[in-house]
């Protein structure tokens, strides 16, 4: 079997929560003593869509484990820009690295790398399709925060048709027993109607809404979204829908108490400022987990 992190799709229960507890592992080793833990190794980082805390994260995760790293974060400087296929990239830089790391606006992509290379590839965002190592920190939060993901109620906010966190996150939730799903989005970007399926398949109950009082006041985890401007067809249509959903002070005053906002970032303007001080902001612990969780994926497949 190839070690590869492309989909949610391909992992059960048991691989999810490996990852999770070796995450808990490695947040107890110092600094000093995991340097030398992937000495000589390499990383090659291959974005080929814009990227800050997912990028930066999985090379300060390589360098804080002793490794380095190679890649590229945009593609007008490579040969992409020539017209070289993806498949040459990989040919090539899998003679450079031990590991690739690759976020690509073509769907499947990262599959297509992993199929080729002869080294471990990492699925870092394929167009609206999956985000695996956000959803791993994104679960790895949730744990830390409430001790246990079962029997949660987590609602969804903002676009969930193109966005690929939530996407990815839905189906590992669906894994865990007993999860209230309360989908929240305008009527545009509502979940594709086959993660709805799943989530019905196996019996986990789901609501469909537009009012985001309605999850802030009845959920333990609310996971914001930036409206995916990048992935829509016609620009008009964003226009309609981008700033439908904010929170501000006034709205956590009704929160349920012990509520985490939960955001992948960017924000563009889903959440204020003035709410970051906040009991209910998780998004920055969240930030600090994706460097822990992407230790813990990059020495699990190396
Ligand atoms: C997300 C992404 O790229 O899908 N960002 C991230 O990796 N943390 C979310 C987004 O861009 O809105």
């Amino acid at each position: 079997m190839k070690r590869v992190l492309i989909s949610i799709d391909d992992m059960n229960l048991k691989k999810i929560n490996e990852y999770l507890s070796l995450a808990h592992k490695i947040e107890k080793i110092p600094d000093k003593e995991k340097i030398s833990l992937l000495s000589g190794k390499i990383l090659a980082a291959l974005f080929f869509e814009p990227s800050t805390r997912t990028r930066l994260s999985f090379e300060a995760a390589m360098l804080r484990l002793g490794g380095s790293v190679i890649g590229f974060s945009e593609t007008a400087s490579t040969s992409v820009s020539k017209g070289e296929t993806l498949q040459d990239t990989i040919y090539t830089v899998e003679n450079y690295s031990d590991i690739i790391v690759i976020r690509h606006n073509r769907e499947g992509a990262a599959r297509v790398a992993a199929e080729i290379s002869r080294v471990p590839v990492v699925n870092a965002g394929d167009g609206a399709n999956q985000h695996p190592s956000q959803t791993l920190l994104d679960l790895y939060t949730i744990q830390k925060f409430f001790g246990s993901i079962d029997g949660l109620k987590v609602a969804f906010v903002g676009d969930l048709k193109y966005s690929r966190t939530v996407h990815s996150l839905v189906q590992a939730l669906s894994k865990f027993e007993k999860i209230k799903f309360l989908l929240v989005s305008p009527e545009s970007l509502r979940l594709p109607g086959h993660f709805k399926a799943q989530l019905v398949d196996q019996k986990h109950s789901c609501h469909e809404t537009s009012d985001l009082a309605e999850a802030m006041s009845s959920c333990d985890v609310v996971y914001m979204t930036r409206i995916q401007r990048e992935r829509f067809p016609d620009a008009l249509e964003y226009e309609k829908v981008k700033d439908c959903f904010c929170i501000n002070l006034e709205m956590v005053s009704h929160a349920r108490k012990g509520m985490k906002i939960l955001h992948p970032l960017p924000r563009v303007n889903e959440i204020l400022p003035e709410v970051d001080s906040t009991p209910f902001a998780g998004y920055f612990e969240q930030v600090r987990n994706g460097l822990i969780m992407r230790q813990a994926i990059i020495s699990s497949l190396l």
